[in-house]
């Protein structure tokens, strides 16, 4: 059963593009067989994974109008073996031209359907708000939502507003949606605070926030201009660690080890 997981926060900049590139790229180099979908316009999973998103002709944006076929969308990141549906920016204009169309909520989880079996893990990247295009991720995520939380001060504010988002789109579009599980993001040992905030968003959710913490490593920050994920780029710094074994967590817990 392919397991199809979105990477969800309406906060900017929290980790999520890079949990999905480097999440999949552990997977895909553990024999999975791997989609990352971008469903982001500012494309930056794709950018990252080296692609040129003014380049990429056919996007996750056709595939959301029903205007191509996901084989002519379909990318392949040859180094890391991983199925890629790229994003363009003008993905941006695709919550606006949807607004009326049938069936605008279950978009990708058709589109997604058509590939049930074939891949061991899909992982959907999301914009950076509540929108339409995060509405079809979490309709599309059978298995639930990862989210990425920055250790930072404030870093609660607007997962109340997250996760009613969550349990609206259980009760109305996709019963089955979870949270899968929080992931830590950039933290910093050498701070209090950072401390501070895991213990903190433990509490809130308590058995839900993976045992995983990743810490704030500048070779994470650096391998997506180089097209990499960290698995290639700096496959021995802590970043690349982290990854690797929050992976391993997300398997296990997946009862796939
Ligand atoms: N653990 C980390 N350590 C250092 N920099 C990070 C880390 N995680 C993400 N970054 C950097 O922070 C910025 C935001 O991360 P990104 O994954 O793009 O967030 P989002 O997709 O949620 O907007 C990017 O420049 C990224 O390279
Ligand atoms: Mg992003």
């Amino acid at each position: 059963m392919t397991k199809i997981y979105a990477i969800a926060n309406q906060k900017g900049g929290v980790g999520k593009t890079t949990s999905v590139i480097n999440i999949c790229a552990y997977l895909a180099g553990s024999g999975r067989r791997v989609l990352l979908v971008d469903i982001d316009p500012q494309a930056n999973a794709t950018s990252g994974l080296g692609y040129d998103k003014y380049q990429v002709t056919l996007s996750t944006y056709h595939l959301l109008l029903e205007s191509a076929a996901l084989e002519a969308v379909r990318l392949i990141q040859t180094e890391t073996k991983l199925d890629v549906l790229p994003a363009h920016p003008n993905l941006a204009g695709a919550e606006v031209e949807l607004v009326n169309a049938i069936g605008r909520e279950y978009r990708l989880r058709n589109v997604l359907e058509k590939v049930n079996g074939r891949y061991d893990y899909i992982l959907i990247d999301c914009p950076p708000s509540l929108g339409l295009l995060t509405v079809n991720a979490l309709t599309a995520a059978r298995d639930g939502v990862l989210i990425p939380v920055q250790c930072e001060y404030l870093a609660l504010e607007g997962l109340t507003q997250l996760t009613q988002t969550i349990e609206l789109v259980q009760k109305y579009l996709n019963p089955q949606l979870q949270i899968r599980g929080l992931i830590m993001t950039m933290y910093d040992s050498r701070t209090n605070l950072s401390r501070q905030v895991v213990e903190e968003v433990r509490g809130h959710f308590p058995g839900k926030v993976f045992r995983t913490i990743i810490p704030r490593n500048v070779r994470l920050s650096e391998a997506p201009s180089y097209g990499q994920p960290i698995s290639t780029y700096a496959p021995t710094s802590p970043g690349a660690i982290a990854y690797k074994v929050l992976t391993a967590e997300l398997v296990k817990g997946d009862g796939a080890a």
